[in-house]
């Protein structure tokens, strides 16, 4: 039997600026990519110079069969340096956004995804409270200049993401070391930065507990400043797991959510949607995290193959924000594409069941499109449902590209 989904629900696929576009050479990770001793595994670099190919990108993903891209723009490279917002870098952007519409794909577009300008990260990033209206500015000045082109607008990825580090380092024992590897090379890229010591602070990297009031400020104040400029629907995105209690891990399944979501899903009332991006599930126990299961499945990124963690998490957002919701994120790292077939089936099992519940749910969008850069991990990670050759930057779309993209046409789960 096919499911038929409800008329105009968006399928996508996402990325992000720092993790395509290659040369994001004024941002707060670059510095921290190419230094001596470096956490990350290897630099974006050229990454897969979507900064030029966009053009064709977009038209292969209109050929698979979609008809929403989420990407994102670039803070450093629209304000490289702070007060400065170069005409040049917005111009490009119109290019994308205009390219979209010239081949009928509608844009999400996300106004941070991760990456900072250097000058942000280097006095203290989302540590300090001058990013509220740091970011604010910026949303103000980005969305003057696009916003007549942008009918979803994401504001932050994964507002919760720092949050979520800290606290899950927290219950599993893993908080950095003082003077651990991770210190050691913050301190580096403030010394090389010519920043004071201990104020160097890139989103994933910073303390969770010091950003949080900050980024549920920024979301506000961001979400004001592009509703002024557009007239488009506005979100935040938050990354959310699927946590689930045992070995009586009841209460403290309940204070991970209010850390690392609560906070959030309670500021969201009225926001035009709520973005869901969910990888797999967490065993939470008394007191700590578990390990998966020993019989399970892991995925590249050592996470549990558990795509019914989807449904759940859309659940849980649509009914704690109040908002409309949209999957702005959801895939699998994996080099056999089958598995990513069963696990793309599997979690759309899941949103169907959450549109037959009358949850309004509005889109599915696939992380990712191209196998891209996956920041610490480099590239071994393969996300993508187009592989990128990256020494000619040939793509080449897996078969799963081919399948969501015929289920997309179709509207339709057979
Ligand atoms: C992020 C992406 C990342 C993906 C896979 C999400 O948390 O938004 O940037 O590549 O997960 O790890």
């Amino acid at each position: 039997m096919a499911f038929a989904f409800p008329k105009g629900f968006l399928w996508g696929t996402a990325t992000a600026a720092h993790q395509v576009e290659g040369g994001n050479t004024a941002s707060d990770l670059w510095l921290m990519e190419w230094m001596k001793d470096s956490i990350f595994t290897e630099p974006s670099a050229d990454a897969c110079d979507q900064y030029h190919r966009y053009d064709s990108d977009i038209a292969l993903l209109k050929g698979l069969g979609f008809g929403l891209y989420r990407f994102s723009i670039e803070w450093a490279r629209i304000e490289p340096e702070e007060g400065f917002f170069s005409k040049a870098a917005l111009d490009h952007y119109r290019r994308v956004l205009a390219s979209c519409h010239a081949q009928g794909v509608i844009p999400m577009v996300t106004f941070h995804h991760f990456t900072a300008p250097l000058w942000f990260s280097k006095d203290g990033g989302w540590e300090d409270k001058k990013s509220v209206d740091r970011f604010a500015r910026y949303c103000e000045k980005a969305a003057a200049a696009l916003g007549d082109l942008i009918p979803y607008a994401c504001t932050i990825n994964e507002a919760n993401i720092p949050q979520m580090i800290t606290t899950m380092r927290e219950l599993s024992g893993r908080a950095p070391r003082p003077g651990g590897r991770r210190e050691r090379a913050l301190a580096e890229a403030a010394r090389l930065c010519g920043g004071e010591p201990g104020r160097f602070a890139p989103y994933l990297s910073g303390d969770g507990n010091k950003a949080t009031p900050n980024l549920i400020a920024a979301h506000r104040k961001g979400y004001g400043a592009i509703k002024a400029k557009m007239d488009a629907q506005v979100g935040v995105t938050l990354s959310l797991t699927d946590y689930q209690a045992v070995h009586g891990g009841e209460k403290t399944r309940d204070r991970v959510h209010h850390t690392i979501n609560g906070k959030f899903l309670e500021t969201l009332k009225g926001d035009d949607f709520i973005g869901v991006q969910t990888y797999s599930r967490a065993l939470i126990g008394d007191g700590r995290v578990m390990p998966a299961p020993n019989d399970a499945e892991l995925t590249q990124m050592r996470y549990e193959f558990y795509p019914e963690a989807l449904e759940a998490c859309i659940r849980f957002a649509a009914k704690e924000s109040g908002c409309p919701a949209i999957v702005t994120e959801n895939g699998i790292g994996t080099e056999d594409d089958t598995r990513r077939m069963e696990y793309t089936r599997r979690a759309l099992n899941g949103v169907i069941n959450c549109l037959k519940d009358g949850i309004d749910l509005r889109g599915y969008t696939h992380w990712s499109m191209l196998d891209n850069y996956e920041w610490l991990e480099g590239y071994r990670p393969k996300f993508g449902l187009i592989e990128v050759d990256r020494p000619t930057q040939a793509r080449k779309p897996k078969p799963s590209a081919y399948w969501l993209g015929e289920i997309a046409k179709r509207n339709a789960l057979e």
